[in-house]
């Protein structure tokens, strides 16, 4: 088995699950030397709590130096031979998750990438790919029931990152049917956590929302005046300041649990017969958050804020105007009134209970700190 991404939020999750599983032998590839690649990965595994892991549970993996970025992944012939001798099953987790700026990068980590890894996998033809990609591959598409075979760009996308995961996921597709490959593509949704990540451990997405929150709530305002100044001007009732984001007011989004959606996959994969061709598994929660729901929860942790989603913006007051300047917001960025077929990973998964609500108590406890204030 190999393994990319392994040091990435999702990615420590599904080696854990993959050793849990009782997997005797997993090639993790990954930047930096091996000692370095080692130590970022079991410091990551070792954090987890769950699945149970023997002591020695992590004497299965060997660590091989390799960037998506380089052509051939970096990797020696006498190397690529090593890793694909046998190979059964070759998950591809890695990925430049970049919610604004160039796009280029995004394509370079993304789609040249992933080229570089199926190059890879076309040396073990043998090997099952379990290629992770992401439900917003439905990009700008902001209602209806998104189905697990649908894949289409007639919506456009909103953000480059979006684009670079669609264009990959086609670009798998391409491959498999040409090459008569076994592939199983997983899209999961926004994923969480409710235990505080310590500083330098794999992050959560949503820590770039309260970052942002962050650098909004501490930029300056017109005369010198400051949110924070704001905020806690005695003046002020605690709920003063209002911060109007334009979106749709009706909008929710789609958030799951990472240990589940960890869990979820692996075990997908394992139940999943071999067959050539794509199967696709929208790893998504049954229940959408209403973005009502995740406002409360950022007004929680960013006590004397009043969030809420107008469809237009007049007059935005000098904290909006701020805010509409970090243009990728994830707030607008997730929020969408779209539902998430999960036919495909419930045949897959069989009995598996469905994960806990993400709900205002979730959130709270997820916003609760950012890696920063973590002691
Ligand atoms: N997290 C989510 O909410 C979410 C939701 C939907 C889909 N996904 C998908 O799930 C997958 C894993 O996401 P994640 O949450 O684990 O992301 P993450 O925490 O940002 O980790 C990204 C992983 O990709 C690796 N990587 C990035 N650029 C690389 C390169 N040039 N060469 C080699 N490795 C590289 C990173 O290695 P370094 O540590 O060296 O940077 C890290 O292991 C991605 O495909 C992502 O698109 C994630």
């Amino acid at each position: 088995m190999l393994l990319t991404g392994a040091t990435g939020f999702l990615g420590c999750r599904l080696l854990r699950e993959l050793l849990a599983r009782g997997e005797e032998r997993i090639t993790v590839v990954g930047r930096g030397t091996p000692d370095e690649l080692c130590s970022r990965v079991e410091a990551a595994v070792r954090w987890l709590d769950t699945p149970a892991l023997a002591p020695d549970g992590l004497a299965a993996v060997r660590y091989v130096s390799g960037d998506l970025l380089q052509p051939g992944l970096g990797l020696g012939s006498q190397e690529r031979a090593r890793i694909t001798d046998g190979l059964t099953t070759l998950w591809h987790s890695a990925a430049l998750l970049l919610l604004e700026g160039d796009p280029a990068p995004l394509h370079h980590s993304n789609v040249i990438g992933t080229r570089r890894v199926l190059e890879l996998a076309d040396e073990a033809p043998g090997a099952r790919l379990m290629h992770v990609s992401t439900a917003y591959v439905a990009g700008q598409r902001s209602t209806g029931h998104i189905m697990e075979d649908d894949l289409a760009d007639t919506g456009g996308f909103r953000l480059p990152y979006e684009e670079s995961k669609y264009t990959a996921e086609r670009m798998v597709h391409a491959w498999a049917s040409s090459k008569g490959r076994d592939v199983t593509v997983f899209r999961p949704s926004l994923l969480v956590t409710d235990r505080p990540v310590p500083h330098g451990l794999p992050s959560q997405p949503t820590d770039l929302l309260l970052r942002l929150m962050e650098q909004i709530t501490d930029s300056g305002l017109d005369q010198g005046a400051t949110v924070p100044g704001l905020l806690h001007a005695p003046r002020r009732s605690a709920a003063a300041l209002p911060y109007r984001v334009q979106g749709d007011p009706l909008g929710s989004l789609n958030m799951l649990q990472a240990d589940y959606a960890a869990h979820a996959m692996v075990r997908a994969a394992a139940r999943t017969a071999p067959a050539a061709g794509v199967r696709t598994m929208h790893v998504t929660h049954p229940q959408n958050v209403t973005f009502e729901t995740v406002a409360a929860a950022v007004e929680t942790r960013f006590p004397g804020l009043r969030v809420s989603m107008t469809p237009t913006l007049p007059r935005p007051t000098p904290l909006e105007k701020i805010a509409a300047n970090f243009a990728a917001n994830p707030l607008v960025y997730s929020t969408h009134r779209r539902t998430y077929d999960r036919t495909n990973l419930l045949a897959a998964v069989g009995p598996l209970p469905d994960p806990e609500p993400v709900d205002h108590a979730y959130l709270t406890r997820t916003f609760g700190r950012t890696p920063a204030t973590v002691r």
